[in-house]
């Protein structure tokens, strides 16, 4: 049964275990996520998929709890996946159905009686842009049709959550568009929740407002996007003439953090001053300071930057995206 405090959250995880044998897929996972938009961020073998398929009760977890709308992920396995649709990173579907057939069968295969799920299949392949398509095989779809066919299926029985694994996956860049724009649609007009998992921030920052990043099967960031934007430090680019190296002897003399960035760097903005001392710096190391402004990482930096540091030993996840400043802070 469903837990006092997993209420009004759309998906909890207590000390969350997965091995397959040996192997150790998700490594101790502890997560609270409200209501909303969620993507699931990591690298290839992250545990991204696995992560879903234990919250949709298809694969057992090894210990650990976990709830999805309040249910128990180890023993409400079908009510859960009656409120879910599940768009599989794998291809899915049977080439020699038509769309048509194809949806209304997903349909069917989670109770619904062959009439609504005719009539179900017509409006949501025309939500995913495949209304003149509907009666052609699959075995004739492209992939992003076919993509858009997989999304379909899981929206067939109006589900409460979209999990999406890797939607985007192989789209050109039209289709990628129409596919972010349509999970967006979802959550935006329809007030449903939508996980996505990606290896591209760009694609979940489109669509969401929360990001989960798993790294080696932990958990390493949960974080409301706009958290991660302001949270991460602020710099400020500047480009020399002259002695780069000078300048950045003289910056680290002061306590200031310098990135080299080619022909220039990025001072991290520990306050308004930090302008003031720039341009003293250049005045000992005897260069021109040509050019000075604000810099503003966007999140593709910011998870650049993410990825980048989990290679040193991380703790907390305020060490992946607070500042590392070399001297005293303000
Ligand atoms: N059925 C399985 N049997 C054994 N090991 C598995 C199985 N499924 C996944 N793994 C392993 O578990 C780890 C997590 O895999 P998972 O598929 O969840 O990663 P992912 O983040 O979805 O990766 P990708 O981005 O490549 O889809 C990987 O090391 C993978 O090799
Ligand atoms: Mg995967």
């Amino acid at each position: 049964m469903a837990s006092e405090t997993s209420e009004g959250l759309l998906i909890t995880a207590k000390s969350l275990k997965k091995m397959y044998g040996p192997h150790l897929a998700l490594d101790d996972i502890n997560l609270e996520i409200p209501p909303g938009a969620i993507g699931i961020l990591g690298p290839n073998g992250a545990g991204k998929s696995t992560f879903f398929k234990c919250l949709l009760g298809l694969i057992k977890t090894t210990s650990g709890e976990g709830s999805v709308l309040g249910h128990d992920i180890r023993t409400e396995g079908d009510l859960i996946r009656s409120k879910i649709g599940y768009m599989p990173e794998y291809d899915s579907l049977d080439p020699g159905l038509t769309a048509i057939d194809q949806v209304r069968y997903s349909g069917e295969l989670l109770g619904m009686n062959p009439d609504s799920a005719t009539q179900r299949a017509h409006e949501v392949l025309q939500y995913v842009g495949l209304k003149d398509q509907r009666y052609r095989k699959i075995e004739t779809f492209s992939t992003g049709m076919k993509q858009a066919a997989k999304l379909a299926c899981a929206l067939i029985h109006d589900p409460d959550i979209l999990i999406c694994d890797e939607p985007t996956n192989g789209l050109d860049q039209r289709a990628r568009e129409f596919m972010l724009q349509t999970l967006k649609k979802t959550v935006s007009e329809g007030g449903r929740s939508v996980l996505m998992s990606s290896h591209v921030m760009d694609d979940v920052e489109r669509v969401c407002d929360r990001i989960v990043m798993i790294h080696k099967g932990k958990i390493v960031v949960h974080r409301s996007i706009d958290e991660m934007v302001n949270q991460v430090e602020k710099e400020i680019e500047i480009s020399v003439w002259g002695g780069a190296s000078r300048m950045e002897q003289e910056l680290s003399s002061i306590g200031l953090s310098v990135r080299r960035m080619g022909r220039n760097m990025r001072v991290t903005k520990v306050d308004e001053e930090t302008y003031t001392n720039i341009l003293s710096s250049a005045a000992k190391a005897k260069v021109q300071v040509r050019k000075m402004t604000d810099y503003e990482p966007d999140l593709e930096d910011i998870f650049l930057l993410i990825m980048d540091k989990l290679g040193e030993d991380v703790k907390e996840t305020d060490d992946l995206i607070t500042p590392r400043y070399t001297g005293e802070g303000p």
